[in-house]
C-alpha cells in the first residue's frame, strides 16, 4: 500500500502519491467525472475520478458510494485554490479506491435538521464538519489547558467523584447509593486539592463534574468538564493575574492551532485576538452601578425589567450579558456578596458580608466560565461558616484539619470546558461542546 496521509498534512504532499483511509461525507459529479468529498478525520478534502483515467470497475464502484461509505482512495495531490474542503485548496487525483462498506442510507443529510432530531443521533451527528470543528476545538483547549498549568509548576491530580460531601451547595448534587451508604457524585475537586496543596504547593485536577441542575439553559449541563487549580500562598489578586495569563494562552493556542476549524465555524476571530492580559476587574457593587445606569438609559422595558437586581442577589445571564457588552474581552467581578457564594469563601476584611471571590465572564453573552476564590484558612471562622450553611460538620472533619497543620492563605478556580469552548468556538449552546451531552431531560445517546 502506498504512502498513507492524514489530510490534515496535505500540504506536504504535492505532486506525490498518497492514501487516505476514511468515509465519504459527500458526492457530486456527472458523466466522467465524479467529485467525493472524503473525510478521515483531520479534514476533508476532494477526490476527482476522472473516467478515462481509471478502470471500468473503480469508476463505477466510486459512483456506488453512499453518504459515510467507508474508503480508502490513492491518488495524487493537486493544488487547486477552488478545491473544498479542511485545509482546503487541494485536491486528490484518484487512480485507487477500495470500498470496505457502503454505507446504509444515512439519517443525516445536508438538508436542514431539528436539533432534538440531531441530539437523538448525536453519534451520528459528531461526524457533520461543524460538530467535528467544534470537538477539535476542544481537544485544543484541554491540551493547552494541560500545557500551560505543567509548564507553570502546577501537578495534575485525579480527584474524586465519589464523595460524602457537598462542594457547591445542596441544591444540585447526585446521590449515589454506595452500599447503602448515601454518596454525592463530585460538584468539583476543589476540596480535595485544597489538601493536595499542602503537599505539592500548586496542583490542578481535570475531570467530569457533575450537578443536578434543574434548568434548561443554553449554559447548563448536568455533566460537564472542569479544570481546577489550586495555589498555596495566593491571594486574590494573585489569582486574577494567574487566571488571565492562563485563559489568555488558551485562546492564543487555539487560534494558532484550530485556524482551519475556527474558519469553518466562520468565527470572528478578531475578537478572539483580542483575548490578551489585563482583563478589566470590576467589583460587585460597581457591576450594580453599571447595571443600573444601563436600565436607567434603555429605552426597552423588557431590559428593564431583566436586569432588575438587588444587592445580595446573584447574577442572571442578561446581567452577566449587559455588563461584558462594555468591554472588548473577558473581565473579572470579584467581591460578590457572600450569600451567593459558596461557604469557603474567605471573607473582604472589614465587609464580611462580601467574600473574596472572582468569576471571570466572557465576552459576547457567554456568561462565567470560571469561578473562584481566596479560601478561609482560619479554622473558627470556616466551622463557624460550616454551621451557617447546615452542612453536616462530620463530612468536612479532614476538611478542617487542613486548617489545623500550616494553614496558609491560598485561592483556586475552576473553569467549565464546554462554557470556554462555546465561547471560543462561538457556537450557542453549551450542549454541542462535549460529544455526548447530559441535560436534564437528556442522556440519550
Ligand atoms: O463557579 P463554580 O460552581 O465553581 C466551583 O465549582 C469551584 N469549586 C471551582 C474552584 O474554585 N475550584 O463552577 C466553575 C465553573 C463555572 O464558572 C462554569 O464555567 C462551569 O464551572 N460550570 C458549568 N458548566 C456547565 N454546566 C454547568 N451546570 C456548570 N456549572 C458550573
Ligand atoms: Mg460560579
Amino acid at each position: 500500500m502506498s504512502n498513507i496521509v492524514s489530510i490534515q498534512n496535505i500540504a506536504n504532499y504535492v505532486d506525490q502519491q498518497i492514501t487516505i483511509q476514511g468515509w465519504l461525507y459527500a458526492k457530486t459529479g456527472k458523466g466522467k467525472l465524479q467529485f467525493l468529498q472524503v473525510r478521515d478525520g483531520t479534514g476533508t478534502v476532494q477526490a476527482v475520478m476522472f473516467k478515462p483515467n481509471l478502470p471500468e470497475e473503480i469508476f463505477e464502484a466510486g459512483k456506488r458510494l453512499t453518504q459515510e461509505s467507508a474508503l480508502v482512495v490513492t491518488g495524487v495531490v493537486k493544488q487547486n485554490e477552488r478545491a473544498p474542503g479542511v485545509p482546503g485548496g487541494y485536491e486528490l487525483d484518484v487512480s485507487e479506491l477500495q470500498t470496505v462498506q457502503v454505507a446504509a442510507e444515512y439519517p443525516i443529510s445536508p438538508k436542514e435538521h431539528g436539533v432534538e432530531f440531531l441530539l437523538d443521533n448525536r453519534h451520528l451527528w459528531v461526524r457533520s464538519r461543524l460538530q467535528w470543528a467544534l470537538l477539535r476545538i476542544r481537544a485544543t483547549v484541554m491540551r493547552a489547558c494541560r500545557d500551560w498549568l505543567d509548564s507553570h509548576g502546577y501537578l495534575e491530580m485525579s480527584t474524586p467523584i465519589l464523595t460524602p460531601a457537598a462542594g457547591e451547595g445542596t441544591s444540585t448534587l447526585f446521590e449515589v447509593d454506595y452500599f447503602g451508604e448515601q454518596l454525592y457524585l463530585a460538584q468539583t475537586g476543589q476540596l480535595y486539592n485544597e489538601a493536595n496543596i499542602y503537599s505539592f504547593g500548586k496542583v490542578y485536577c481535570f475531570g467530569p463534574t457533575f450537578r443536578a441542575e434543574k434548568s434548561k439553559t443554553r449554559r447548563h449541563l448536568t455533566e460537564f468538564w472542569m479544570i481546577e487549580p489550586e495555589m498555596a500562598y495566593f491571594t486574590l489578586d494573585d489569582l486574577m493575574a494567574m487566571e488571565e495569563e492562563f485563559v489568555s494562552y488558551v485562546v492564543q493556542r487555539t487560534l494558532e492551532e484550530r485556524a482551519n476549524e475556527l474558519k469553518v465555524l466562520e468565527r470572528d476571530t478578531s475578537a478572539l485576538e483580542r483575548v490578551v492580559p489585563p482583563f478589566p476587574r470590576i467589583s460587585y457593587d460597581e457591576a450594580l452601578d453599571k447595571l443600573a445606569k444601563i436600565r436607567a438609559e434603555t429605552d426597552d422595558p423588557e431590559l428593564k425589567e431583566l436586569l432588575q437586581i438587588e444587592w445580595g442577589q446573584d447574577f442572571g445571564s442578561p446581567h452577566e450579558t449587559e455588563l461584558t457588552k462594555l468591554y472588548d474581552r473577558p473581565i473579572f467581578v470579584y467581591g460578590y456578596p457572600s450569600v451567593c457564594k459558596a461557604f469557603y469563601m474567605e471573607p473582604w476584611p472589614g465587609r464580611p458580608e462580601v467574600c473574596k471571590s472572582v468569576d471571570m465572564l466572557a465576552p459576547e453573552g457567554y456568561g462565567e466560565i470560571t469561578g473562584g476564590s481566596e479560601r478561609i484558612s482560619d479554622p473558627d471562622l470556616l466551622l463557624k461558616r460550616i454551621h451557617e450553611e447546615k452542612l453536616p460538620a462530620e463530612a468536612f472533619t479532614w476538611y478542617m484539619d487542613l486548617r489545623r497543620y500550616g494553614s496558609v492563605p491560598h485561592s483556586g478556580f475552576g473553569l467549565g470546558v464546554e462554557r470556554t469552548v462555546a465561547w471560543i468556538a462561538g457556537t450557542h449552546h453549551v450542549r454541542e461542546a462535549i460529544s455526548f451531552p447530559r441535560t436534564l431531560g437528556r442522556v440519550y445517546p
